[in-house]
């Protein structure tokens, strides 16, 4: 079902006719340039991708064409006149919406609010309520969501169910070009291709779209021209997607080759002690019967569809969640079931799927931040001890290439891969044994992918366990020495990693879910 994609539809681009033109955008926030000359071209009806590494300035541009940020400096031309975008409202007058990269929908509103948030129906009390569950019922069946329900409560859907909803409130407008910031990050496969569709059948009714991805393999399917941002400036623009190969790409984003190959696998020593070991674990209505070992330098995949109960599994070995049956061992000790304090104690660390909302606390500094889950180790005679707190994030801050390395700056205040690399500083940091790892690289660039990929690699053959999590396909089967295929919330198989590949994981988790 996956392999079938698009034609690209070979669009002639106008260039009289832009729809949107960006000249010389300047923005700063307070000492920190964060765009110093942009430039930017979309033509009607075209899927025009920003590329650009973590910080490169993507989403601060979104920002400013969505009238969340004033620019300092530079023009916007809207079918060639001046436009002053001086509000979010003033932008979706215009015709642009935006998805924006931290979902932005509100949590104790039901997907009917929060799609008509803002620019509720005019009409009164019932009658307008009935009316705008009617049209969310349209829109989510236009996006191929017609199973959800427009008076389900935001904050009880899945990050993926969320982008749904900011993507049903973005058409619930009369737009004529539609930003979406890394919307594939939150998606599995399948979604993916639904996205795909969607974005297919809005650009063939003449729609724009903006399109921010760090998966390079996506423009390829949908994309019809690049613009290249690096450090706040438009490097490449308007390259033709069919005509500029992925390493010029690469080249234009990071000034530099970067080989975004997986680390080699020396292979788990034979004899190496099992450091977790998880039992026949259950959690009601999530999943069943669950078994598996990671052995000291082995890094243990586990692959699925979004939903298929991955998170679900490593949150119950964490202790986050209460085991309905089963047993989670560390380094040879049974863990009390539901209990994360003990969970780290035995040396577990997890490095949450959703930054936001999981994992950091956005007003605070990186190095707060980092050492959030380690104070104990830190804290000496009593206090808290500020400097060996920085000095510990500082080692990380370069391991992981952190910019900017400032571990004083609020961690919210930094690009979304470099949010990402802060949670993984954190387990590095507390020295954890068994490392549990959801969605590691979501957001991150392929410089950093690479990068990352490395220290993970790294950290297994220092004679650690690690356990991680991707809806990469590829990512799992490149990391992973043994891969969990789970589907449903079974294990469907566990396999050697060089014994399967992509379209071997997807048949299984296919038929699995189809059961
Ligand atoms: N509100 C803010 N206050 C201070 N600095 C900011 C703010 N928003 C963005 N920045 C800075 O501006 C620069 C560009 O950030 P931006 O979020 O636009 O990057 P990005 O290209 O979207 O990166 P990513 O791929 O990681 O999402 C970064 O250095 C970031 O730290
Ligand atoms: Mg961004």
């Amino acid at each position: 079902m996956r392999a079938a994609c698009y034609v690209r539809r070979v669009i002639k681009v106008d260039h009289h006719s832009s729809l949107l033109s960006v000249r010389g955008v300047k923005k700063r926030f307070g000492p920190i340039t964060a765009l110093r000359g942009v430039d930017l071209d979309v033509a009607p009806g075209e899927v025009h991708c920003l590329l650009g590494q973590n910080g490169a300035g993507k989403s601060t541009l979104i920002k400013v064409l969505a009238g969340v940020h004033s620019p300092d400096e530079g023009e916007l031309l809207w079918h060639g006149e001046a436009a002053d975008i001086d509000g979010p409202q003033s932008a979706i007058d215009l015709g642009i919406a935006t998805m924006y990269q931290e979902l932005d929908v509100v949590d104790g509103l039901t997907i009917a609010e929060n799609v008509f948030l803002g620019h509720e129906l005019d009409r009164g009390g019932l009658t307008r309520r009935a009316d705008q569950a009617a049209k969310t019922r349209e829109i989510l069946e236009r996006l191929g969501h017609g199973s959800m329900s427009p008076h389900t409560e935001v904050g009880s859907l899945s990050a993926a169910e969320k982008q749904i909803v900011s993507m049903a409130r973005a058409l619930s407008h009369d737009i004529e070009l539609i930003i979406m910031d890394e919307p594939s990050a939150v998606l599995d496969t399948e979604e993916v291709d639904n996205l795909f569709r969607v974005v297919h059948e809005l650009t063939s009714q003449g729609i724009a779209v903006i399109y921010i991805t760090h998966r390079l393999a996506e423009i390829r399917t949908i994309g019809d021209r690049i613009t290249v941002l690096k450090d706040g400036a438009s490097t490449a623009s308007n390259l033709s997607v069919a005509d500029t190969p992925t390493d010029v790409l690469i080249q234009h984003m990071t000034g530099r080759e970067v080989l975004n190959v997986f680390p080699t696998r020396p292979g788990v020593p034979s004899g190496a002690p099992v450091l977790l070991d998880v039992d026949s674990l259950s959690l009601d209505d999530e999943f069943d019967d669950v078994s598996f070992r990671v052995r000291a330098g082995e890094i243990v995949g586990l692959a699925g569809l979004v939903g298929s109960g991955r998170s679900e599994i490593i949150e119950t070995v964490y202790g986050a969640r209460k085991a309905t049956s089963g047993t989670v061992t560390a380094h040879g000790k049974k863990l009390p079931r539901g209990s994360v304090t003990a969970a780290i104690a035995a040396g577990l660390g997890l490095s949450p799927e959703e930054r936001k909302s999981q994992g950091l606390i956005l007003g605070d500094p990186i190095y707060k931040n980092v050492t959030l889950s380690s104070f104990q180790d830190i804290a000496r005679s009593g206090w808290l001890d500020e400097r060996a707190e920085r000095r510990a994030t500082d080692e990380q801050i370069d391991a992981l290439e952190l910019r900017p390395a400032d571990s004083t700056r609020a961690a919210g205040t930094l690009s979304g891969g470099n949010q990402q690399k802060i949670l993984l500083a954190r387990w590095l940091v507390h020295g954890s044994s068994i490392l549990l790892l959801d969605e590691p690289t979501r957001g991150v660039d392929v410089g950093a992918r690479a990068e990352i990929y490395a220290l993970i690699r790294r950290l297994a053959d220092a004679g650690n366990a690690v356990v991680v999590i991707s809806s990469e396909i590829e990512e799992v089967l490149g990391l992973a020495d043994t891969v969990l295929v789970i589907g449903d919330g079974q294990l469907l198989t566990t396999v050697d990693s060089s014994e399967i590949d992509e379209h071997g994981v997807l048949d299984l988790v296919m038929k699995g879910t189809a059961a």
